[in-house]
């Protein structure tokens, strides 16, 4: 009976079935109480200094995008392992061309070595849908996206984005429903950034020359600024502090490094694969026009 249900009411329906599963299963709910990361104490500011704003109450930040530049933050400190999380709400309207970066990396220039993983939001023309993609790179290679459409529109209200890393996976989550995850295969030419600590940034930037359609759609000016908004950043992992090896948990507490955080849990892998069925539309290790010899992770 269901099959004859428009594909968009399926949807729907399906994504009501996971939420709810996901309200009952609190594995992964260790958020911290909103707004015990101020910006002021916890992150700096990259690029233009006016384009950049607040809440009144400074509980939401806002990055801005117009012709002359662009804007960013990012943490002050470093990470290895743990649950990072932040809600966005992106750009509406037509914002072909933009894009909203929010990603942690080893390196806070773009050092050849570099590790990271990475949400990337590519804005599109309006009511047409956003598109997120996901990479991860280990010393300074990467060439590992997916991409992914949502199940919402992502301008219209604030999604959770968060990234859990420990040992075993990297998991990609939107709103608690786990979109990718990347495993560490225990080998010795694995490609599992593991080693370097990395900080949290975000940064909003005009991508027309590749993120829509290829490049074919340019941003459209007239509709600047373009504003992202974020709130409720928390990471609840283990903050390094130098000498090596030192590792202060920010919670006091470790469970994303535990043994159920090494897998998903039955329910995500239920969630997983309704992801795959439903919001999957490029996945690099099904490229092999751009691989003729898949990546070694590909054939985990
Ligand atoms: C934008 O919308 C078009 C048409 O629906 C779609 O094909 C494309 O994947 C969307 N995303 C981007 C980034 O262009
Ligand atoms: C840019 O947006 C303006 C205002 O909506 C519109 O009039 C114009 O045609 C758009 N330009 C392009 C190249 O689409």
């Amino acid at each position: 009976m269901a099959m004859h249900l428009p594909s968009r009411i399926l949807l729907l329906l399906t994504a009501c079935v996971f939420t709810c599963t996901y309200i009952s299963n609190a594995a992964t709910d260790n958020a911290a109480p909103s707004g015990s990361f101020s910006f002021k104490d916890n992150f700096d500011l990259t690029g233009a200094e006016d384009h950049f704003s607040t809440s009144p109450d400074g509980q939401v930040w806002y990055l801005s995008l117009d012709k002359k530049a662009g804007c960013g933050f990012q943490t002050r400190d470093r990470y290895r392992f743990g649950w990072f999380s932040m809600k966005l709400k992106l750009v509406g309207g037509d914002s072909a061309g933009v894009v909203t970066a929010y990603y942690m990396c080893s390196d806070l220039g773009a050092a050849p070595d570099r590790d990271e993983l990475d949400f990337e939001f590519l804005g599109n023309r309006t009511g047409e849908p956003y598109t997120i993609q996901t990479n991860v790179y280990k010393g300074g290679v990467g060439n590992r996206e997916m991409r992914h459409q949502l199940w919402f529109d992502p301008t219209e209200d604030f999604h959770t984005y968060s990234i859990l890393w420990n040992n075993h996976q990297i998991a990609f989550f939107v709103d608690r429903v786990p979109i990718r995850v990347y495993k560490n295969n225990g080998k010795p030419n694995n490609f599992f950034p593991s080693d370097k600590p990395m900080y949290m940034l975000s940064s909003i930037w005009n991508a027309d020359d590749w993120a829509t359609r290829g490049g074919l759609e340019k941003t459209n000016w007239t509709h600047a600024p373009f504003v992202s908004s974020y709130k409720d950043f928390n990471a609840d992992g283990c903050k390094w502090e130098d000498p090596y090896p030192k590792c202060v948990s920010t919670t006091g507490e470790n469970w994303w490094d535990q043994y159920e955080a090494w897998a998903l849990t039955d329910s995500q892998q239920e969630d997983s694969k309704w992801v795959w069925r439903n919001l999957v539309i490029y996945d690099y290790c099904k490229d092999y026009e751009r691989f003729p010899k898949l990546p070694e992770e590909c054939n985990l």
